[in-house]
């Protein structure tokens, strides 16, 4: 099969198109032919070394996808055959992958292959944070960092559809009037303004409930500066470098809160998964959700999208199509 492969860490040059073996399915879990493969800043990370997984060289990225299940192992009974899924598994820039049954989503006849891949990493992990770390609800205020991108824009709509105000900020003022046709009360350049001072000033000076933080290094302690009393950031990844040590006294004169997320210690909690799976999923067959694929590149592709999440000019949700 075809399959996008590097053998050693690097740039988006490392990445090339090969034949390897076709996985072989395991018991408790399912072959997918792969009809697309989503791209996520992660698989960026994980090219150059610098995730929390290390690659096996040589090694494939792509954490999740969309396709037809191809043939399920034992033990698997409510997958079948030929079946239209979404799934989070490993080695997805491929034709095709391997999957845990457990994270396997059956795609509702209307979503397409592209939304299929554009929901698993992107849509729960926006979910879980604004309603399993967080409760967000009418009233409060949240603040997403890189509102434009692939868990940005998603996690707009979800804190809108939850009653929330929301801030967004963004690099260019083209991803501003994006964050705003999807739902953004207010979106900040970064780039022109400061992003802390802004907030505090569309919220009157008393900051914001919540924030959504994927950047890190130049983010996470600025931010803590905008919360409102009993605030909370959630910091969930490091696309502008790993953070400083965080000093907790930093918290105390409102009260705030720090945490941090990762969408892989849901995949150990099978109910809470599910139940992710399901609200989100209703939330985008309810149209409260719309899934943006900012562009589609074939298998072969798969070092110009890399170069092009890391411009920073990407929208939305990238795919290979396989
Ligand atoms: N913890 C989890 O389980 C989990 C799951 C999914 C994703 N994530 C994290 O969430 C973030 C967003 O992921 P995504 O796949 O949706 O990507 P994305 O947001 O579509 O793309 C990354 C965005 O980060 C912003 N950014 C800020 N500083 C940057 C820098 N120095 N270099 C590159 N980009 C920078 C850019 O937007 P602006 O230029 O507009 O700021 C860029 O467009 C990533 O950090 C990812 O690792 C975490």
């Amino acid at each position: 099969m075809k399959a996008v492969v590097f053998d050693k860490l690097g740039g988006p040059e490392v990445l090339r198109l090969a034949d390897i073996p076709k996985p072989e399915v395991k018991p408790g879990t399912v072959v997918i032919r792969v009809r697309a493969a989503g791209i996520n800043f992660a698989d960026t990370l994980f090219r150059q070394g610098q995730y929390l997984i290390q690659p096996q060289l040589p090694d494939v990225p792509g954490v999740e996808g969309a396709g037809e299940i191809e043939a399920a192992g034992a033990g698997v009974s409510n997958l079948k055959p030929g079946q239209r899924v979404a799934f989070i598994g490993n080695k997805a820039y491929a034709e095709f992958a391997l999957a845990p049954a457990a994270q396997v989503i059956p795609l509702p006849d209307s979503m397409s292959f592209e939304h299929g891949a554009a929901f698993p990493i992107q849509v729960l992990t926006a979910w879980h944070m604004l309603h399993t770390c967080h409760n967000t609800a009418p009233g409060q205020t949240v603040l997403v960092h890189s509102a434009a991108g692939g868990v940005g824009i998603v996690a707009v709509q979800i804190a809108k559809a939850a009653g929330a105000k929301v801030i967004g900020t963004v690099s260019s003022d083209s991803k501003a009037a994006l964050v705003k046709e999807y739902g953004g009360d207010d979106v900040i350049n970064y780039a022109t303004k400061d992003f802390a001072e802004e907030a505090n000033r569309l919220t009157g000076g008393r900051g914001v409930d919540l924030i959504l933080d994927a950047v890190g290094a130049t983010t996470l302690e600025k931010g803590i500066g905008c919360l409102a009393p009993f605030g909370h950031t959630i910091l969930y990844g490091r696309a502008g470098g790993p953070p400083e040590p965080l000093n907790l006294f930093q918290l105390f004169p409102r009260s705030a809160m720090a945490s941090a997320f990762t969408l892989n210690t849901v995949a150990t909690l099978p109910d809470l998964m599910r139940r992710g799976i399901e609200e989100a999923l209703r939330l985008v067959m309810h149209g409260k959700v719309k899934l943006i694929i900012g562009k589609s590149y074939p298998l072969a592709e798969a070092a110009d999208a890399h170069r092009f999440m890391e411009s920073r000019q990407s929208t939305g949700k990238l795919v290979l199509n396989a």
